[in-house]
């Protein structure tokens, strides 16, 4: 893996959350008091890009069919409203490691 830069922690701050496209995928960056988060942004039923982020929760909806992920282990603790193709273990979403150099956000990919 290598630390990859994504977008500044102060567009970051600012957002509260992104998806940002890092090498070959896409992911999703947030920052909850002042903590980040890293994970897959691409949703593991029909591939669209996740974006409700819960900050209270830590948990971040699927726009498409509301399903729930965690954001800290990437497992999915709601399943989407209509039926999932694969086994709700196989919808876990990666999580990265993620920090901050010289004012940049990097994700381990
Ligand atoms: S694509 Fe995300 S829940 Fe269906």
């Amino acid at each position: 893996m290598v630390w990859r830069v994504t977008i500044s922690y102060a567009a970051l701050e600012k957002a509260g959350h992104a998806a940002v496209k890092v090498k070959d995928r896409v992911v999703f960056i947030a920052v909850v008091n002042g903590r980040l988060y890293a994970m897959d942004a691409v949703c593991s039923h029909s591939r669209c890009i996740l974006g409700e982020l819960d900050k209270e929760k830590l948990t971040v909806k699927c726009p498409c069919h509301h399903a729930v992920f965690d954001l800290r282990t990437g497992e999915m603790l709601e399943p989407p409203y209509v039926a999932p193709d694969v086994p709700k273990e196989k919808m876990k979403l990666q999580t990265f490691n993620v920090r901050v150099n010289r004012g940049f956000v990097e994700v381990d990919v």
